[in-house]
């Protein structure tokens, strides 16, 4: 069983992975699957600045290509004052792909941590139950 104290070490050491050549922030990502396998993502900037990826989204996407469907947690690291919550392009992805009840653990940079589930961060969201 892997804990939380693992998943968090694995989204700080993930950081050293991001290529923020441009905001200088650094954010890793542990994304737990229910098979117990650890999926890491990094945020990836590029000079049309838009394009960026955030870690959780390629931590996410890594999964799912790797057959990955249901996922526990997600712990995010990067070195802010505050615990580091995921923006609202990455909610939207990981409410659809994890669900409302994954464990977001938000860590700070001193390594504290604060975890809300995706429900909390998302409620009265958008999904594919609408296009029914
Ligand atoms: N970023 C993430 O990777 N995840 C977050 O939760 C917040 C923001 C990245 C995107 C960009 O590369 C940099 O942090 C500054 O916004």
């Amino acid at each position: 069983m892997i804990n939380e104290k693992e998943l968090v070490e694995q989204a700080i050491s993930a950081k050293s992975k991001s290529i923020a050549t441009y905001s200088n922030f650094h954010v890793g990502a542990a994304l737990l699957t229910d098979d117990e396998k650890i999926i890491l993502g990094a945020n990836i900037e590029n000079a049309s600045y838009g394009l960026t990826i955030c870690a959780e989204r390629t931590a996410v996407f890594q999964a799912l290509l790797d057959g990955k469907r249901k996922f526990k947690a997600i712990a995010i690291a990067g070195d802010s004052e505050e615990y580091l919550p995921p923006c609202g392009a990455c909610r939207q992805i990981l409410m659809e792909f994890c669900g409302k009840d994954l464990k977001v653990i938000m860590i700070n940079a001193k390594g504290e941590t604060k975890t809300l589930t995706m429900g909390d961060l998302l409620p009265h969201s958008f999904g594919q139950e609408f296009l029914k």
